[in-house]
């Protein structure tokens, strides 16, 4: 039986695809490559060794998914494919919403026309919203989102809640993700995000390669020990981790299950930075900012469910996240674009 990873040529997607491959399972991936190109795979085969069929199609095209449903003997999903930048979600809400809601309903309809009822979803530590005291718990009430990213994550998690209401034989698991940073350790594979980043590993190394003039650090005053804001770093080799002991969770009686992949320890934005410089050696121009609208000041996991249920524990600290995330950089100056390949 193959797993069929949607979003496989992702950031996440191949990290988790290097991890299945290297632990034995068979996968098929799909991806439409909206955010990330052929290489990718290409890369992953290279890191692997190993074969596996890739289809191009797009998690909302109900027919393509149906042919590749018909042809080829699945088992389960791991659902990636969705948009994941929390600022053009607000420009764009209903590309959000018809990528990331639209097409996990025509997956899920697709596996329920072929009997396929196992997936694990990629959800997020945002739907546990502004007014939850830290750490974050599984069980603790979630939504409130700030963003249309946001509250796709959670309207994908209520859809999902209801289907195994309807058919208590789905087997669901919903992974809750803190902040992936971290590259896999051949530097072949990484986070190469379109424009300026958002997110704050890939705008540190950004600014140390000399890609962008300076970090900018969005906010000093928080109620903080050093007055930056506190999240939960994991590296991405331990969140794929993550996806493999889920899936050896999914059994055959059924179940909804949610669990939280972070570390639980909580860093600030300057000791990542002080981390990141120590590792690489590199000096960071950093520009004080306000405040970004939107974040929290300190987020971070209980980990106690994935530790005791999925036998699951990040392995990886500070140092290596830094090491692998500037090793990918320096080495991929244009991220997963060939050398020889031109950017359209
Ligand atoms: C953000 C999203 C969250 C999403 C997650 C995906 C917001 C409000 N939240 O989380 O919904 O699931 O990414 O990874 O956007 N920082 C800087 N300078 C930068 C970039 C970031 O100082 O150039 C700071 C931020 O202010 C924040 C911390 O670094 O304090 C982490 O930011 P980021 O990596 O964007 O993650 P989140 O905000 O936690």
């Amino acid at each position: 039986m193959n797993i069929l990873v949607t979003g496989g040529a992702g950031y996440i997607g191949t990290h988790t695809c290097v991890e299945l491959l290297e632990k034995g399972h068979d996968i098929i991936v799909l991806d439409n490559f909206y955010n990330s190109n052929p290489e990718a795979i290409r890369r992953v085969k290279e890191i692997t060794g190993r074969e596996f069929k890739f289809y191009q199609c797009d998690v909302r095209d109900s027919k393509g998914l149906s042919k590749i449903f018909g042809k080829e003997s699945i088992g389960a999903v791991i659902h990636f494919a969705g948009l994941k930048a929390v600022g053009e979600s607000v420009e764009i809400p209903l590309d959000y919403y018809e990528n990331n809601v639209g097409g996990t309903v025509a997956l899920l309809q697709v596996m329920k026309q072929f009997g396929i009822k196992s997936i694990v979803f990629s959800s997020s530590a945002t739907v546990y919203g502004g007014n939850n005291p830290v750490p974050y718990k599984e069980d603790m009430p979630i939504g409130g989102c700030t963003n249309p990213y946001g509250q796709t994550k959670y309207m994908i998690e209520l859809i999902l809640n209801d289907l195994y209401v309807s058919d208590p034989a789905w087997n669901v698991i919903i992974l809750r993700y803190f902040n992936p940073v971290g590259a896999h350790e051949s530097g072949r594979i990484g986070e190469n995000p379109n424009g300026v980043p958002n997110n704050l590993m890939p705008s540190i190394t950004q600014a140390a390669v000399g890609k962008l003039d300076k970090f900018t650090l969005f906010g000093g005053d928080y109620d903080t020990p050093d007055g930056t804001c506190i999240r939960d770093y994991i590296h991405v080799t331990d969140l794929a981790d993550g996806h493999v002991k889920a899936l050896n969770k999914l059994d055959a009686k059924g179940g909804l299950r949610v669990y939280n992949l972070g570390t639980g320890r909580g860093t600030s934005v300057l000791e990542m930075l002080a981390a990141f410089e120590t590792a690489s050696g590199v000096k960071v121009p950093v520009a004080q900012l306000p405040r970004r609208a939107g974040d929290l000041a300190v987020c971070y996991a209980n980990v106690d469910k994935a530790r005791t249920e999925l036998g699951f524990t990040a392995k990886y600290g500070l140092e290596r996240m830094c090491v692998d995330s500037w090793r990918w950089q320096r080495e991929n100056p244009r991220g997963m674009l060939d050398e020889k390949q031109t950017i359209n």
